[in-house]
């Protein structure tokens, strides 16, 4: 067994005062909008891990395809004693790169979701001797503060997460990113590409139903985390893509006219039938358009690899 240790960076009453500075922003502005990050909560994160398993939703599928061809040359190229993962969640594609890292010292999963980290960081640490497995509760998109592992160090932000961000928010993030790498560490980024919007429409609006449980869930955090007066069931899920913008819109559609009251935050919000509340997006990415994100926060890009359908890529990236 080896150390599980989980630091939580920001404490309790940060993350409340975030969570009421972000739906009081978001609920009074035009359009009404909530961060994607307040969906995982315990379940919210369960949900998300069904979401995975779906025949629909291809990219968990498509970036396992290549981690599992890629693992070893990703380890041969980086040499890293430390892997840090930005929004680990389940760490378990995780699992194809650490079978790759023999040489591997320490494992920092940073989430937003304790839970996640929890359950993931307490199996890795009793199956892996030798690992230091030290979990970080924080938000990627404020200031990281990384304990003092053994370089180098690859930095891993899978899933293609990044594309919940949105395009300021990414190049402020890829800058932070970047101040993190020492020479020597690298990158290892996972995004989803431009396809079929039928293809994409459907991984986001699935015939289970389990994304429209997954979009719902922001506000039974809301219910929960702040008293919220609001019935979930009296919006419905809708995914749509933006061709223009190319990424997939998530909303929540009011079915009939309401108002939602948040007594923790003295706030009445109107909503008309058929308004829609955005809860995220997620961007499809074009080698071009990654490979210029990237430079524009002084990130080499060094390999790129998809799956073998060309759906969704990896690529590391070096400083400089
Ligand atoms: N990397 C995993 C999980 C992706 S789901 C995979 O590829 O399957 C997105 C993960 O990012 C969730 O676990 C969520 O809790 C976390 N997350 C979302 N926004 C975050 C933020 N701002 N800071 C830290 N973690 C965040
Ligand atoms: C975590 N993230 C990359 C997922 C995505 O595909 O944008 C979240 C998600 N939203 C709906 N389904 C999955």
């Amino acid at each position: 067994m080896s150390p599980f240790l989980i630091t939580r960076i920001l404490p309790e009453d940060a993350t409340d005062a975030a969570l009421r500075a972000d739906v009081l922003e978001g609920l009074t502005g035009t359009p009404k909008t909530l961060p994607p990050k307040w969906f995982y909560d315990a379940h919210g994160s369960e949900l998300f891990e069904r979401i995975t398993a779906l025949p629909e939703y291809y990219p968990t599928r498509a970036e396992r395809e290549i981690l599992l061809a890629r693992a070893p040359e990703i380890a041969a190229a980086t040499g890293a004693h430390t892997l840090v993962e930005l929004g680990s969640g389940s760490s378990d594609k995780t699992r194809h790169l650490l079978d790759a890292m023999p040489d591997l010292r320490a494992y920092v999963p940073v989430d937003v979701s304790g839970s996640a980290l929890r359950q993931a960081g307490e199996a890795l640490a009793a199956e892996r001797p030798g690992l230091l497995v030290h979990a970080l509760i924080a938000d990627f998109t404020r200031e990281l503060t990384l304990p003092d592992t053994p370089g180098p160090r690859l930095v891993a932000f899978l899933g293609g997460t990044i594309g919940n961000l949105l395009p300021a928010e990414r190049a402020v993030f890829l800058a932070s990113v970047r101040a993190l790498l020492a020479p020597g560490d690298a990158l290892l980024l996972g995004t989803d590409l431009v396809k079929d919007p039928s293809v994409l429409v459907a991984a986001y609006d699935d015939a289970a139903g389990v994304t429209a449980a997954f979009n719902k869930n922001v506000l039974s955090v809301l219910v929960r985390e702040l008293g919220a007066d609001v019935d979930p069931g009296a919006f419905e899920h809708v995914a749509r893509w933006d061709a223009g913008r190319e990424w997939i819109e998530m909303r929540l559609r009011a079915r009939t006219a309401q108002t939602v009251k948040i007594p923790a935050l003295g706030l009445a919000v109107d909503f008309a039938a058929g308004e829609e509340l955005r809860t995220e997006v997620s961007a499809k990415f074009r080698r071009g358009g990654v490979r210029a994100e990237l430079a524009a926060a002084d990130l080499r890009l060094r390999h790129w690899w998809t799956d073998r359908e060309a759906r969704f890529a990896l690529s590391l990236s070096v400083a400089g």
